[in-house]
C-alpha cells in the first residue's frame, strides 16, 4: 500500500512498519495494511509516534475491548493504561521472563501495545519468540502427544499479598489487590489462530503450571522442554527501543521477554492489553 512500509527484523518474526501515524486516525487502507502486517509477522514497531494514553486506547481499540489488569496499578484516570517503570534504584522489571500475556485469564489477551516513554541509554531490549515455528518445528511424534492436552494457567505466584510485597519492594512498578485465591484456566497446549487457522504452542513459564490431571512434579519434566524448545533463538528477534517506538504483539501465538540489564537507568513505558477469545 502506498506510504506504508514493512521492513522484517528476522527470518522469524517481527517487523518494523513504517508511514503510519498511530496518533491520527487509520483509514480503511491503512488499517488493512497494519493489521494484516501483525497477522503476517506476530509482531510490528513503529517508531517515533507521539501518542497521549487516549491514542494509545484508542489504537488498541481498532482491535478489540481493553482489558483492565487485576494486579498492576494503571495510571491515574486510564484504568486501561499501565505504566510499567524500571526507576534508577530498582533491581526488578516487569516481563523479564517468557510469557505471553495474562494466559490464566479464561479469555486471554488477543494482543498487547507498548509505548516507550523513557528508555535507558543502552539494554532495555525486548525479544519476541514466534510459536507457530516452535509448534511447526516439532516431531509428528510430540505434536500427537500434545493434540489434545490441556495446561492449566495460573497467576498464583503474584496473586498472594506475601508474593507481592517481596516484588514490590524490588520493583518500582507494583503490584496491588491481592487475593489468596489464585485466577486459574485451562487452556490447550497447542491452540489454532482464531484469524489465521495456523496452530501455535500456547504454554510459558510464567503462568503454564502443569497439565490437566497430572502434578506440578510430574508435568515438569515435558513443560520444561516445551518452554525451552518455545524460545530458541531461531524463532526469536530482538527489538531495540528509542523514545516514542510502539510494539504491539499478538499474544495468541508469541511469547516477549523484557531484558533486565539496565540497572541504574530508567525506563518508562505505557501498555494496553487488548482482550482475546478462549483459545481453542
Ligand atoms: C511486558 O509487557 O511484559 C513488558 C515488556 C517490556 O517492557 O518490554
Amino acid at each position: 500500500m502506498a506510504g506504508i512500509g514493512i521492513h522484517p527484523l528476522s527470518g522469524a518474526i517481527g517487523a518494523e512498519v513504517t508511514g503510519v501515524d498511530l496518533g491520527k486516525t487509520l483509514d480503511n487502507a491503512q488499517w488493512t495494511a497494519v493489521h494484516q502486517a501483525f497477522l503476517d509477522h506476530q509482531v510490528i514497531f513503529f517508531r517515533d509516534q507521539t501518542l497521549t494514553p487516549d491514542h494509545l486506547k484508542a489504537f488498541g481499540r481498532r482491535f478489540g475491548e481493553l482489558d483492565i489488569h487485576p494486579q498492576y496499578k494503571p495510571i491515574d484516570g486510564h484504568p486501561e493504561v499501565l505504566e510499567f517503570l524500571k526507576d534508577i534504584d530498582a533491581t526488578k522489571n516487569v516481563g523479564g521472563i517468557w510469557h505471553s500475556d495474562v494466559t490464566f485469564y479464561e479469555r486471554p489477551a488477543l494482543g498487547s501495545v507498548l509505548y516507550a516513554l523513557e528508555i535507558p541509554p543502552f539494554g532495555g531490549d525486548t525479544m519476541f519468540a514466534n510459536q507457530y515455528l516452535a509448534y511447526e518445528s516439532l516431531s509428528d511424534g510430540m505434536k500427537r502427544l500434545l493434540s489434545g492436552l490441556k495446561a492449566v494457567h495460573s497467576d498464583g505466584f503474584q496473586s498472594s499479598p506475601e508474593a507481592q510485597a517481596a516484588y514490590n519492594e524490588k520493583s518500582s512498578t507494583k503490584l496491588y489487590n491481592p487475593t489468596t485465591e489464585p485466577t486459574e484456566n485451562l487452556h490447550p497446549v497447542v491452540r489454532t489462530h482464531p484469524e489465521t487457522g495456523r496452530k501455535a504452542l500456547y504454554i510459558n513459564p510464567v503462568f503454564t503450571v502443569r497439565f490437566e490431571g497430572m502434578s506440578v512434579e510430574e508435568s515438569k519434566p515435558l513443560l520444561g522442554y516445551l518452554c525451552r524448545h518455545a524460545v530458541k533463538p531461531e524463532f526469536t528477534c530482538r527489538f531495540r527501543w528509542s523514545e516514542k517506538a510502539v510494539a504491539l504483539w499478538d499474544n495468541r501465538c508469541t511469547q516477549h521477554f523484557a531484558i533486565n540489564d539496565y540497572n541504574g537507568f530508567r525506563r518508562r513505558m505505557h501498555r494496553v492489553t487488548v482482550k482475546g477469545e478462549r483459545p481453542v
